[in-house]
């Protein structure tokens, strides 16, 4: 690896990211593309996807899809590798970004809303790696697996009621050690990305607004809330040949928020 282009390149290889109709998932799409890899995009706002896919054929040059699937409907998620396949060829860089926050006291969470996040967080990025993982393997082709987690799955959080969505992300990020074990042997790097506080569709509704924000500003070392740009770098460098030796790892994206 004599040099840049050789050691973060994507070219010949083909992302998926789930979640791209907003927030870091379009970033995460935006990073793969500008390395040169193809992309299909995926979300239930299929207007979304398909409209940044003709943006990132227009700005990288690179092959793009949008195609319409709920991460937690298990036919949703054969169809959407199938049609990646149809479109572009095998998936072997999967971004899992596709999530949910929903928010409550712990002591009255609807069970509706318990399942729905670890459907949506956990079992969701489940099934879709073990779809990519089982194509790779009987291929004999190697590849690359990046869990969006949190730092709430690192710490708990002392600002908001997530209980749920700490319980989702806490066992994603274990789970990205597991399979980062098990897939090892094929070649198949398993990372997680654990981003802090970033400005979102997701948290536009409060999270980031006023006294929330200050507070967060406080906890964050850095001083500052992310932009969802930030996400570029740790994508690609989790994505690339730059992290031939990096599998198991969770990858904090946090303005140090989790090192005091
Ligand atoms: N922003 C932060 O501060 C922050 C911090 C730590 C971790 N994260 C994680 O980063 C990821 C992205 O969050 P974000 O802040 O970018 O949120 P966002 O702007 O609300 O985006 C969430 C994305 O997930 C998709 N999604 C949700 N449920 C889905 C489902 N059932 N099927 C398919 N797609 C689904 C949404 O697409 P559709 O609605 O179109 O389906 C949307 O594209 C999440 O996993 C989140 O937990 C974010």
């Amino acid at each position: 690896m004599d040099s840049l282009e050789t050691l973060f390149s994507l070219k010949g290889h083909i992302g998926l990211v789930t979640g791209a109709s907003s927030g870091l998932g379009v970033e995460c799409a935006h990073a793969l593309a500008l390395a040169g890899a193809d992309v299909a995009l995926a979300a239930r706002r299929v207007e979304r996807v398909e409209q940044l896919a003709t943006e990132l054929t227009r700005a990288y040059g690179v092959r793009a899809v949008g195609i319409k699937a709920d991460v937690t409907n298990d036919s949703d998620l054969d169809q959407l590798l199938e049609t990646c396949r149809g479109a572009l060829g095998e998936v072997d860089i999967l971004v899992n970004n596709a999530g949910i926050s929903p928010t409550g006291r712990a002591e009255t969470l609807p069970r509706a809303t318990w399942d729905a996040v670890l459907a949506t967080n956990l079992t969701a990025p489940m099934m879709l790696a073990q779809r990519v993982a089982r194509r790779l393997i009987e291929l004999k082709r190697p590849g690359r697996i990046i869990n969006i987690s949190s730092v709430l799955g690192l710490v708990a959080s002392s600002i908001y009621r997530l209980s749920g969505y700490v319980a989702a992300k806490g066992a994603l990020t274990n789970l990205t050690r597991q399979l980062a074990v098990e897939w090892a042997p094929y070649g198949i790097l398993v990372n997680a990305i654990a981003p802090g506080w970033i400005p979102t569709e997701a948290t536009e509704g409060g999270i980031a607004k006023g006294q929330n924000r200050e507070r967060m500003e406080r906890a964050t070392p850095l001083g500052r809330l992310g932009d969802a740009s930030e996400m570029r770098g740790a994508i690609i460098f989790l994505a690339s040949p730059a992290s031939s030796y990096v599998t198991g790892t969770v990858l904090s994206v946090d303005g140090g928020y989790v090192a005091w």
